[in-house]
């Protein structure tokens, strides 16, 4: 059966231009999220069996992590076909039918683009590594020789993200001598040369597959990482890889823009409902004047705020994180984002109920300390109000509204994320907020896949409460709590604007309007904190409606 590119049904999300500027991402770890044939992998038919939920929930697109053929060494960010779906997750014409059915429920859809890398089992790759050096095959990828008699070091001394060094060395192909690669990840996962017109080609070739296809836009791996200084200068000794300064050799090199603004005027050519989000940085000091350079009017629509995601639960830091964020993406015309979770890092119902280790998000990669989860839990409620009252858009990361925390306990054999084995078991990776999540049921699956089915990372039996089903129509509830934010949010005039004035607040707090007298106040201090008295509360955090605000909680009410 072969099902017609729905372009057609895009009528039903409406020709919205701007409406990426306001919008909820539901984002869609596909792995984990429905299995429908029950395998233990999630897959397409499993998301396309809950677009209602997702409708219900309140959000206006979802982005779906990567679901093309993959050897799967990094979750599938080692992409082996572009133009083609896993076969564990589904087909194209799969593909199609989400794309139609989400559309008739008012979702648009993102998909994945990873061009930084591709898997080292890509055509492409092999057919390098069977060339010889300075082949056109090899031209695509960073081949070089190594550094010291017979080229046994490798060309730098730049680190892999995942750990150990950048580069491996291929055996000697054509009688030439046996050189290296880079990549940045991992060795599955080469880096493309973004000098090379082919490369640049073939990309733009596949963004016009998949609009064509239906998608509403994409969500770009390693958006700050594509160009690469080509003299690749050693990194100073001291230097924090994952921390891009001024003239980073790998990090945000200038030759990227000319890279988005092709892709941009690609995407104008389907129409100006169709988006780029940008997975930068952090950037480090200065990190959002660095981002809006990416989302000048010509560049990316968007980028996530890593920035927010990573403050502490600290009303100061949140502050100045949330004002260097308007400031200079104003000034381009971008919307803000805002994000708290993703399937890189702690689930925040975790980290906020840890003290914060300076590692921010990223202490899935350290020995852990151990969380408070009520007080977690409390803080992860209010931080949904904050940042569903900000302007601009949001994303929610699935799990997240049922209140998810990270799953700490995964035996060490299950450990699928490569940084466990490339960090010599010192980190162990990102598993821990990947777990298929809970829908229904006393027991896993926990309606994830049909019941006998085994999800590919164990469910905690303490998941129980956190199904959909026993959080639905329990008004206390996570769940209830995100449905109604975001209803109030789609519907309330306060919401629709980009607008923000902070109001003046006792010490450790946070306070501020938006239209329409719409205010979100957030306590972090350590004691409890009196509302207006004067005052319509539309929302709590805690669910309560008394004065004073209790710590940890948040309040979106109008003042009279
Ligand atoms: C993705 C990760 C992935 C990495 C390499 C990221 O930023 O979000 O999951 O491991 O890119 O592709």
């Amino acid at each position: 059966m072969s099902i017609q590119p729905s372009r057609a049904s895009a009528a039903s999300v409406g020709q919205a231009p701007g409406w990426w500027r306001r919008a909820v991402v539901y984002q869609v770890y596909i792995r984990s999220f429905a299995d429908a044939n029950g395998d233990g992998v999630g897959d397409i038919a499993g998301i396309r069996s809950r677009l209602a939920y997702l409708r219900d929930l309140g959000v206006d697109a979802i982005w779906v992590n990567p679901w093309y053929p993959s050897p799967m060494v990094d979750g599938g960010y080692d992409v082996a076909d572009y133009r083609a779906i896993d076969p564990a997750y589904g087909t194209l014409d799969d593909a199609r039918l989400l794309i139609r059915e989400a559309h008739d429920h008012g979702l648009r859809v993102l998909g994945d683009i990873v061009p930084n890398h591709t898997s080292a089992e890509h055509p492409w790759f092999r057919e390098a590594v069977a060339s010889a050096p300075g082949s056109p095959a090899r031209e695509r990828y960073v081949f070089r020789d190594g550094r010291g008699p017979g080229g046994e070091e490798p060309p730098n001394n730049w680190p892999s993200v995942f750990g150990g060094p950048a580069w491996t060395r291929v055996a000697s192909a054509g009688g030439g001598p046996a050189q290296w690669y880079l990549h940045l990840f991992d060795p599955g996962q080469p880096d493309l040369n973004w000098e090379n017109g082919e490369v640049r080609a073939e990309f733009e070739a596949i963004l016009r597959f998949w609009f064509d296809l239906g998608l509403d836009g994409f969500r770009i791996d390693v958006a700050h990482g594509l160009a690469k200084d080509a003299t690749l200068p050693d990194l100073p000794p001291d230097a924090d890889p994952s921390v891009p300064e001024d003239d980073h050799p790998f990090w945000g090199q200038d030759g990227t823009h000319s890279v988005y603004r092709a892709w941009r005027r690609i995407a104008e050519a389907y129409g100006a409902d169709r988006v780029f989000i940008g997975e930068i940085g952090p950037m480090g000091p200065d990190g959002q004047a660095r981002l809006a350079r990416y989302l000048r009017p010509d560049e990316l629509h968007q980028a996530f705020n890593f920035d927010f995601l990573r403050a502490p639960w600290d009303a100061a830091k949140l502050r100045s994180v949330i004002d260097a964020t308007l400031a200079p993406l104003a000034e381009v015309g971008a919307p803000p984002t805002w994000v708290l979770s993703n399937h890189d890092v702690t689930r925040h119902a975790t980290r906020y109920g840890r003290p914060y280790s300076g590692l921010e998000a990223w202490e899935t990669w350290v020995e852990r300390q151990p969380a408070d989860r009520a007080l977690g839990l409390r803080r992860a409620r209010a931080a949904a109000l904050l940042m569903l009252a900000l302007p601009g858009a949001a994303y929610v990361y699935q799990g997240e509204e049922l209140g998810l925390g990270e799953v700490e306990d995964l035996p060490e054999e299950l450990l699928q994320d490569p940084t466990w084995e490339r960090s010599g078991h010192e980190w162990r990776g990102r598993d821990g907020c990947r777990v298929p999540i809970p829908w229904s049921g006393d027991a896993p699956p926990f309606g994830f896949g049909p019941s006998g089915c085994t999800p590919w990372l164990p469910q905690p039996a303490g998941w129980r409460g956190h199904t959909v089903e026993a959080q639905a129509d329990d008004r206390t509830s996570m769940l209830e709590l995100y449905r109604t934010a975001l209803r109030i949010r789609r519907t309330h005039p306060g919401l629709a604007g980009e607008e923000l004035t902070w109001l003046a607040s006792p010490p450790g707090t946070l306070v501020f309007e938006r239209g329409a007298g719409l205010r979100c106040a957030v306590n972090l201090s350590g004691a409890a904190v009196p509302l207006p008295t004067a005052r319509t509360t539309l929302l709590r955090s805690d669910a309560g409606d008394e004065d004073p605000l209790p710590p940890d909680a948040a309040a979106w009410y109008v003042g009279r």
